[in-house]
């Protein structure tokens, strides 16, 4: 099983380029079992859970072609299943987004029940409540969730208990092909949903009121399809600017959106960084300085994302002062605070807030990746501690982080992937 090496002590400096956000490929990858005619994405970051995602449009029938500019040209038009299996469902949640766009179009869907993870239950009820409101039968039965409308999903008026980003994306879908309107109120509003909701309207949709808490979907027959182009990530730009910031560094990174990360530049620049942004590029120089502790709490965008907690928990460990990091999204997204604490940090828990005590310099040591995010704050450690650090099961991190280590040589950084 691949390891990540990471010998600790570089000031990251350079520039990078910013892939495709992951966490709008995925539902726009979804999306495009919404129309009978071929689509065409752009920007789409190569990724272990992209590749699932294509795996299991494949399974289903779908017709998956990587063109010259390494953009995917996807024809779900005459699919011969409509069951997202067990098999691939169970190494990504995320499969659970065919559900609505299959019910819409195909009037039936049957996906394995998404389990949960590390950081916690991730139950999908808000997804089926939803999809029920709109007409469908829903039922659970051998571990798949099994769905069916008689006829066109009707439009409905649907209040999420809880802002959801895979609950508004699935129904978001669901309702572009419904027949009337479905407004979705208490809606998420991160950029990701904004940017699928763009591609629906791309390939003939009509969705207005994306990235405000009601969205509006006006169902149509049919969408003709077309192409879109992903935005870029937004986390994996955050990722890269905290890991300077924790090393004293001064890097820029390129081909990203900085209006997509508000929240993590203030903090940023709380943290003591001097941060310039162009329409595309972010600038961020700590001029050798050590970071400065931030408190945080994580929340719903235009809040500070949870997906980004543990990056600057990472941070935290080696800056000057305590932080405060309240986890309020996930049940369980403080574990990367173990193995941090085994590099000599000094994190203490109390419920779902950690009291982050910054140390000058953190201790390499074998660590264990446990999820997608937690991962990248231990990578973030390698890079602050003397010695070597070993970071293990990094399968997490090729889920979500393109080409890390390449990108992280690039800055200056001392890592290489061992088999
Ligand atoms: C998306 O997950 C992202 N994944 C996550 O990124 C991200 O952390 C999360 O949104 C929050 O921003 C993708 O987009 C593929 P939620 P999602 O539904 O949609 C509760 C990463 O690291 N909830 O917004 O699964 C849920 O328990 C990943 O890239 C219900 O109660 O998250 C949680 O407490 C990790 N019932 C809260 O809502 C439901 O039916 C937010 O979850 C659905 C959700």
């Amino acid at each position: 099983m691949d390891k990540l090496q990471i010998t600790g002590g570089e000031a990251l400096k350079g520039s990078i380029r910013i892939s495709g956000a992951k966490n709008s490929a995925l539902p726009i990858l979804a999306a495009s079992l919404l129309t009978e005619n071929p689509v065409t994405i752009g920007n789409i970051p190569h990724l272990h859970d992209i590749t699932t995602m294509v795996e299991l449009l494949g399974c289903m029938g779908g017709n998956v072609v990587v063109d010259e500019k390494l953009e995917l040209e996807i024809d779900c038009g005459s699919l011969h299943s409509r069951t997202a299996p067990y098999e691939l469902v169970k190494t990504m949640r995320a499969s659970i987004l065919v559900l609505g766009p299959m019910l819409a179009r195909h009037g039936v869907a049957n996906v394995s029940f998404p389990g949960g993870c590390a950081i916690g239950s991730r139950p999908v009820d808000l997804h089926l409540r939803g999809l029920e409101q709109m007409g469908a039968k829903v039922q659970i039965e051998d571990g798949y969730i099994k769905a069916t409308s008689d006829g066109r999903l009707k439009g409905a008026h649907i209040l999420m208990d809880t802002v959801t980003v895979g609950g508004t994306e699935n129904l978001m879908m669901a309702a572009a092909l419904a027949d009337g309107t479905t407004i979705i109120e208490n809606a998420a509003r991160e950029p990701e949903v904004t940017d699928l909701a763009n591609c629906i309207n791309a390939w003939g949709g009509d969705v207005q009121g994306a990235g405000t808490d009601t969205i509006t979907i006006n169902g149509v027959e049919k969408m003709p399809g077309g192409y879109f182009r992903v935005m870029p990530d937004r986390i994996e730009t955050g990722t890269y600017l905290v890991a300077a910031a924790a090393t004293g560094g001064s890097v820029t990174v390129k081909d990203t959106d900085p209006s997509t990360l508000e929240a993590v530049l203030l903090k940023l620049e709380e943290a003591g960084a001097d941060i310039t942004c162009g329409e595309d590029w972010i600038e961020l120089d700590m001029h050798g300085k050590r970071p400065k502790a931030v408190s945080l709490k994580t929340a719903p965008y235009p809040g500070f994302p949870t997906d980004m907690q543990a990056q600057f928990t990472a941070m935290n460990a080696v800056a000057e002062g305590v932080g405060m990091v309240t986890e309020t999204i996930f049940e369980n997204r403080l574990i990367q605070t173990h193995e941090l604490n085994r590099m000599g940090a000094k994190i203490s828990l109390e419920g779902h807030t950690a009291m982050v005590t910054g140390v000058e310099r953190l201790k390499g040591a074998p660590v264990m990746a446990s999820d997608l995010r937690a991962s990248a704050s231990l990578v973030i450690a390698g890079l602050v501690a003397d010695g070597a650090t070993l970071v293990d099961r990094i399968y997490h991190i090729d889920r979500g982080y393109e080409c890390i280590e390449e990108k992280m040589q690039q800055l200056g950084a001392n890592i290489r992937r061992i088999g």
